[in-house]
């Protein structure tokens, strides 16, 4: 769906998404891409990098952590190589912003990263994307290449010419661990993608062992209107500590589901209605704020500001704005067992309680759906669902068991109504006589 309705709705990333042959370098140049890039190079790079903490961007990946400080954790310059790698894995069941962005505007991106690259002192970035993505593939081939063409990247930029700047597309195998950033470093290294102990940071020991920052596509992209505009620009939408707009991704019962870039604080109640509204006739049940992985909500919290504090303090994350919605029709049983299912196939089997816990998790939810569940499987699962949370490796075992946790805590008797008596403790007498 468009981007183009008026009201709460802030299209700058989206500007261009309905514009004819909106991801050539022509289109973007017509609507003022990278003049953001040629005023970051008249600046020292030190001065990109105060703007963009000025902004208060915070990473868009679903973490949230400030940019503009991630960029200033890295060591002095040694006169050895440092990175940027952007992170265009997006995985997360419902997360659908990133994939929709490269491909209608591309060159937001490749400007982002040539403004990135040039704030860190880096002069080869490294963009990681899902193998699945074919056609994203090509696009940003093509974006690179229309920007090396043009001059905008490549060697001798900049005012004096004394700014190079490689960009390398990189196309992963498709698995979700791969979106988790040191397993992304791995993978891009020819390793098998698995997390890395953290501390070390990326920014201190991150792609070949070297000063690294992984930034999300949505974040870098940002980037240029930030620098182009200023911070005050971007302040001046959102709330006071969940600055700027975001791609807000509604998917489900609604009937225009689709992106809508807005200022973060917006609520759900007004992204649903942007959508048209919900199915006719139909009513909502409950939705996520950032995807699978996030707690889900229900109406009571259609109100609550979607920005990172207020939804955190509603119990649930912002994320990655993947915004589901079920209606009254939905099995809260099923959806959580297809989830499930993801996270089992997902985990890396790096540590024990993902690895195990998914599996006995998924084994669990199955035989719930099915109607073959035991009276003590509800607590079952809150209790290997608490002996992965915290207790894994790196953040897919906590997501695992996050829709389990709140499943259970909004719907329970819809888990409990899964269970039956098994015919040992109806008949005892007959059970025993049989053994
Ligand atoms: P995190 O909070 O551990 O780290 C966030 C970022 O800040 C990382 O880049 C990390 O290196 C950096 N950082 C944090 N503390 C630092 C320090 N002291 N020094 C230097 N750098 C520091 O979160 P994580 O594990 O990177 O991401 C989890 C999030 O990813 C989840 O909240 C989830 O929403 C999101 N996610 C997004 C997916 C997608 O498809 N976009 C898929 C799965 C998860
Ligand atoms: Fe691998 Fe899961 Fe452990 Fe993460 S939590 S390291 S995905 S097994």
């Amino acid at each position: 769906m468009s981007i183009t309705a008026p009201g709460r709705l802030t299209p700058i990333l989206s500007d261009i998404w309905d514009a004819e042959r909106s991801w050539t370098l022509a289109t973007y140049r017509d609507r003022g891409g990278y003049e953001g890039l040629a005023k970051a190079l008249t600046m020292p790079p030190e001065d990109v990098v105060a703007e963009v903490k000025a902004s208060g961007l915070r990473g868009r990946g679903g973490a949230g952590f400030p940019t503009g400080l991630k960029w200033s954790f890295l060591p002095k310059p040694d006169g050895g190589p440092r990175y940027l790698v952007v992170n265009a894995d997006e995985s997360e069941p419902g997360t659908c912003k990133d994939i929709p962005l490269m491909l209608a505007n591309p060159h937001a991106l490749v400007e982002g990263v040539a403004i990135t690259s040039y704030a860190i002192g880096g002069h080869h970035a490294f963009i990681y994307l899902r193998g699945e993505t074919v056609h994203v593939y090509r696009r940003l081939l093509a974006a690179v290449r229309e920007a090396r063409e043009a001059g905008l990247i490549g060697t001798g930029l900049g005012p004096n010419g004394d700014y190079d700047l490689e960009i390398t597309v990189h196309a992963g195998a498709g698995a979700y661990i791969c979106g988790e950033e040191t397993a992304l470093l791995d993978s891009l290294e020819g390793l098998r993608g698995q997390p890395r102990l953290k501390p070390p940071f990326p920014a201190v020991a991150g792609l070949y062992a070297r000063p690294t920052v992984v930034n999300n596509v949505e974040s870098v992209a940002s980037v240029p209107t930030i620098i182009k505009h200023g911070k005050d620009w971007f302040t001046s939408m959102g709330t006071e500590k969940s600055a700027g707009h975001g791609l807000f991704s509604v998917s489900g019962h609604v009937k225009n589901p689709g992106q809508f870039e807005a200022p973060l604080g917006i609520t759900m109640r007004e992204l649903i209605e942007l959508a048209g509204g919900m199915r006719e006739g139909h009513r909502l049940k409950f939705w996520t704020p950032g995807g699978s992985s996030t707690p889900i909500l229900t109406e009571a919290e259609l109100d609550v500001p979607l920005d990172y504090e207020s939804v955190g303090a509603a119990g649930s994350m912002l994320a990655t704005r993947a915004l589901m919605v079920f209606d009254e029709t939905t099995s809260v049983v099923r959806v959580i067992a297809r989830w499930t299912d993801f996270y089992q196939h997902e985990s890396c089997g790096k540590c024990t309680p993902c690895r195990e816990g998914t599996y006995w998790m998924k084994q669990v939810m199955h035989r719930l759906e099915a109607g073959q569940g035991l009276p003590s499987d509800v607590d079952l699962l809150l209790d290997v669902s608490a002996n992965i949370a915290g207790r894994s490796f790196c953040a897919l075992g906590d997501a695992s068991a996050t829709p389990i946790q709140s499943g259970i805590k909004h719907f329970r008797s819809e888990f409990e109504a899964g269970t039956h008596t098994p015919a040992w403790e109806l008949f005892p007498y007959e059970a025993s006589a049989i053994f």
